[in-house]
């Protein structure tokens, strides 16, 4: 735990305490908090204590909740804009505001083919965009006895164990991410013309700025199509091998489901994907999530 100084830097104090049970699951990330009640309206006391806890940890678990769509919604707008989806159902229908992140077919029975492959593959949510996410909650409403995990990826840490040739390398790089690459890169059906009109590329820096900590992270992964300035063979290389690093299994943290888990994490210092460590032929995984606008990496 950091201690912070006075203002005369005389003597050390310590942070305030939480105003709710908060433990601490993950080594690189990760804490459970226990109590509180999302369904129900917070006070800005409470807000602003679960917004330094997410500072501190990166990923918030809060358990044994159970929160209506609309419920889930409000407690969202605590900390920023709603973002809809650039996806939408095979009907064409565009996505809730809301999401439900299922194998469930429209019977309502495991279908493993309506899980969207690229959620397997490491990313931080919509980068793609001009204005990225800053967090994403997601709400278990129902998770398989065993698996059907998902995986954090500390970039934060990435990027300081990074050696000070490497940080100098990047330290001025630029990458394009859209939509369409996010497609390509992990095999799955093209964009449509439509979808790249409305999701255009945009350019981000390879090494991003935590616009509230002030700490340098890695942003790369799977919307990433190349850096700007380099030859292919060398983007594709240099991307693989950031990514390679800041994933490594030392720096991962993964996330067993328990029903009633709501989780909210930082997208501007963490990557994640889900595991196919489960039957989803067999097992049924429903989730809820809402994603939170966050600002213009720098
Ligand atoms: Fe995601």
């Amino acid at each position: 735990m950091q201690i912070a100084q006075t203002p005369d830097n005389s003597m050390p104090v310590s942070p305030a305490p939480y105003p709710f049970e908060i433990n601490r699951i993950g080594e690189v990330a990760g804490a459970e908090i226990i109590g509180l009640d999302l369904s129900q309206p917070i006070d800005a006391a409470t807000k602003d204590a679960i917004l330094r806890a997410f500072l501190e940890h990166h990923i918030l678990v809060f358990r044994d909740q159970s929160l209506t769509k609309d419920e889930q919604a409000r407690f969202s707008e605590n900390f920023g804009e709603l973002e809809s989806h650039v996806g939408r159902h095979p009907s064409g229908e565009q996505y809730h505001i809301v999401h439900t992140v299922t194998n469930l077919g429209p019977d309502g029975k495991p279908e493993p083919k309506v899980m969207p492959k690229g959620n397997y593959y490491w990313h931080t949510d919509k980068s793609y965009h001009e204005v990225p996410s800053l967090t994403t909650m997601l709400h278990a409403i129902e998770v398989p006895e065993e698996g059907g995990d998902t995986l954090f990826a500390n970039t934060r840490m990435g990027y300081e164990t990074l050696t000070p040739e490497m940080k100098s390398r990047i330290a001025d790089l630029k990458a394009e991410h859209s939509w369409e690459a996010s497609r390509r890169n992990t095999n799955s059906a093209p964009a449509t013309e439509e979808q790249k009109k409305a999701r255009p590329p945009v350019t981000h820096p390879i090494v991003r700025t935590h616009p509230d900590t002030g700490e340098k992270t890695l942003y790369v992964g799977m919307h990433v199509s190349h850096i700007h300035g380099l030859p292919k063979d060398e983007s594709d290389a240099l991307l693989a091998e950031l990514l390679e690093h800041t994933t490594q299994p030392d720096l991962v943290y993964t996330h067993q489901w328990r029903k009633g888990d709501y989780t909210m994490w930082d997208n501007r210092c963490l990557l994640h994907r889900a595991s196919p460590n489960y039957d989803a032929a067999t097992e049924r995984r429903v989730l809820h999530r809402t994603v939170i606008i966050g600002t213009k990496p720098y």
